[in-house]
């Protein structure tokens, strides 16, 4: 069919043409932006899952949520080995300019856009790696706020100014957080520290985060109290019905239809992790000559969304790996046969090898820090990236 008015949308972050599977989340979001708007308690929120089930456009839906109320909105995406200092300087310069425009008093904004830029300009060299980001030149950095150098007091600062200044108008502050797992223990503690200094005095401020698996865990490795603090979602793969919903909409916008034979076995294919659904569903209807998409199209496509998975999903990821690493995903694939690529153990891994489990931390912290592999418990690791373990072993062969 018509390649141009293909609606199907894989890619990292893509909106896709229809958010299947989200109600519950949106809804909840819904009730927490009421909540703190009006000085509620009200925790802030978590995601997490493996790579592809839609945490970023989940994250996007919930921010544009806020904007519809008229809140402050900013979003970072953290990166290994850098400061969150600045990027969250501008996050949290977005959301002032958001609702900065709509405030009665100019000046006012100004003293919070000083604030911010105060915060900003208390960086180290180290944190400004990679960052080419000024802030706001319009303004004079205030003096004795959120600019001590320590990072927990300087974010309980900035925050409680920025919420006080979206209190003025009735709305709040949304600080969305990408790839959360990335911030080292320090700074996340700091960041935890700030989010219940806040809540606590009942400001109108919300970090949203998202991230791997192991996101909750390296939370409550950083502070001990951050089980409470945040409402954890996991964001996984969509049951059946959802799957179906996610590529039957779209479709029906352009009266193209599934039969249902076609909609089992794209199921059995991508298992409902949206990426696949998207990835699938894209090839599937470049190959059917008509409506409905067949089974036999299904069929034809599958090899075709195997290639293009081959190189853009997963080899892309294969690739960032040193040998040493890619040795060890060999075997951990290898091992993820008997257990349908469930968690693995080092110790395993190490055997396989013929080597002392010490000698394989590098590759194991390198194959982590890329995000490659997960460990939520000691001792365990797993993929992030699912199907990956199938992934290499067809490699092998
Ligand atoms: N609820 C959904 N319904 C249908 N498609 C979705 C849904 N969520 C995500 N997708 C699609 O899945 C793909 C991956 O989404 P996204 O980039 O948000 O995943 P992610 O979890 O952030 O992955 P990563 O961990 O690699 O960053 C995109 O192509 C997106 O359009
Ligand atoms: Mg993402």
């Amino acid at each position: 069919m018509d390649p141009i008015r293909n609606p199907y949308a894989p890619g990292a972050g893509q909106r896709p043409p229809e958010l299947a599977g989200r109600d519950r989340e949106l809804k909840q979001f819904e009730i927490t932006l009421e909540r703190v708007a009006s000085g509620r308690p009200e925790r802030s929120l978590v995601l997490s899952g493996l790579r592809g089930v839609g945490k970023t456009v989940l994250l996007n839906a919930l921010r544009s949520l806020a904007v519809q109320r008229y809140w402050g909105t900013g979003k970072i995406e953290a990166r290994p080995d850098q400061s969150i200092r600045i990027p969250i300087a501008q996050a949290v310069h977005a959301a002032v300019r958001d609702i900065g425009h709509r405030h009665r008093d100019p000046e006012r904004v100004d003293g919070v856009s000083g604030v911010v830029k105060a915060f900003a300009q208390r960086t180290g060299m180290a944190d400004r790696k990679g960052h080419r980001w000024t802030p706001p030149m319009d303004v004079a950095a205030t003096s004795g706020r959120a600019d001590s150098g320590d990072l927990e007091l300087d974010l309980t600062e900035l925050f409680n100014d920025v919420g006080e200044l979206a209190r003025d108008l009735g709305v709040g502050v949304a600080v969305c957080i990408d790839e959360m797992q990335d911030i080292t223990s320090a700074e996340l503690s700091a960041l935890c520290a700030a989010c219940h200094e806040i809540s606590q005095q009942g400001g109108p401020l919300i970090v949203v985060g998202a991230g791997l698996p192991h996101l909750p865990v390296a939370l409550a490795t950083s502070k001990s109290y951050a089980e409470r603090l945040f409402h954890y979602r996991s964001v996984d793969r969509l049951p059946r019905v959802e799957a179906d919903r996610a590529l039957l909409i779209p479709a029906s916008t352009e009266d193209v239809g599934y039969d249902d034979d076609a909609l089992a076995e794209l199921y059995r294919l991508t298992d409902g992790y949206p990426y696949f659904v998207q990835a699938y569903g894209k090839v599937a209807w470049d190959c059917a000559p008509a409506s409905p998409i067949t089974a036999a199209d299904v069929k034809e496509a599958a090899p075709l969304a195997e290639a293009e998975l081959a190189v853009g999903f997963f080899g892309a990821r294969f690739e960032r790996a040193t040998p040493a690493e890619r040795d060890y995903m060999r075997v951990m694939a290898e091992l993820g046969l008997e257990t349908d690529d469930g968690p693995v153990s080092t110790a395993d891994v190490a055997g396989r090898l013929g080597r002392k489990p010490s000698s394989l931390s590098p590759a194991r912290d390198g194959l982590i820090k890329k995000g490659l592999v997960f460990a939520e418990e000691r001792g365990v690791v797993r993929f992030t990236v699912p199907h990956f373990g199938q992934f290499l072993r067809t490699q092998r062969d």
